[in-house]
């Protein structure tokens, strides 16, 4: 959904880093796959370089779906879409981009700086910057040497395994991280962490696209906000022009 501030946003006409057109997923579900499950409905959006983009609304509502479509993890039913600049699933863009996913699946039986170093490999990060960059991360993440080094991730805490899961998405140094829903399950202290690494990010320079059912989260960190609801994309905007006369959008939270 394109506002008047989208484009006040973008005096200079920078192409957006992520920009769909229409975008449409069902899924066929049951037995003989013939039921139908309509997650998103023509969702056009953009998000432009250097923009903290939130994508705000209740469970269920396409947010997931939306993220694994820009991925290239899932196909669109219809519609279509580019990530700097290429078509979704563009294998070429997969170099500049980083993934947190809502529920991610570390190896139990590696230690966190093993597992780091299997994601670099995946990236074929020389070793010699690898011995620089994940000490690095660990710090950003706040996860201490010790612990990466020793103890294994089945012994992480749910803070300590999301800190490892926001190194890895930070592994090959991307333009645009993605993070789907990064403090669900957190206690207030690791939410708080949590959001200070992302707020690093952010003075980094990083584009970040940031999923949650929480307005309080994507208030602290956002600057442009879209609400999903229900697969379909109700507005989008600054937090001061969604929060302001109309906020008959937020009332779940
Ligand atoms: N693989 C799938 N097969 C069938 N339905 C799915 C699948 N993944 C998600 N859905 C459905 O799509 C809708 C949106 O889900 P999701 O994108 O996970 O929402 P959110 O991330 O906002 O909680 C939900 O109704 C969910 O049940
Ligand atoms: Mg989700």
């Amino acid at each position: 959904m394109n506002s008047v501030a989208d484009t006040q946003l973008n005096p200079v006409a920078q192409p957006p880093v992520v920009l769909t057109s229409e975008l449409r997923k069902v899924y066929r579900t049951g037995f003989w796959l013939n039921q139908k499950v309509v997650s998103l409905k023509n969702c056009s959006l953009q998000v432009y370089l250097g923009q903290t983009f939130g994508l705000l609304g209740p469970n269920g509502a396409g947010k997931t779906t939306l993220l694994k479509l820009l991925l290239g993890i899932i196909r669109p039913s219809s519609g279509r879409g580019l990530l700097l600049g290429k078509p979704l699933g563009d294998r070429s863009v997969k170099q500049r981009i980083g993934y947190l996913p809502e529920n991610p699946y570390l190896y139990d039986y590696l230690t966190g700086w093993e597992f780091l170093e299997l994601a670099a490999g995946l990236f074929q990060i020389p070793q010699r910057v690898q011995r620089q960059r994940i000490p690095q991360l660990l710090e950003l993440v706040g996860l201490s040497q010790a612990d990466a080094r020793k103890k294994l991730m089945r012994r992480y805490s749910k803070g300590m395994l999301q800190r490892v899961g926001m190194a890895q998405a930070l592994i090959n140094d991307p333009d645009l991280v993605f993070l789907d829903e990064p403090m669900s399950g957190l206690d207030p202290l690791g939410r708080y962490q949590m959001r200070e690494i992302i707020l690093s990010l952010k003075s980094a320079g990083k584009t970040i696209f940031f999923n949650s059912h929480v307005l309080s989260e994507v208030e602290q960190i956002c600057d442009r906000v879209a609400i999903l609801d229900r697969g379909q994309l109700i507005c989008s905007g600054s937090l001061h022009e969604l929060l302001g006369s109309n906020n008959t959008y937020l009332k779940w939270d």
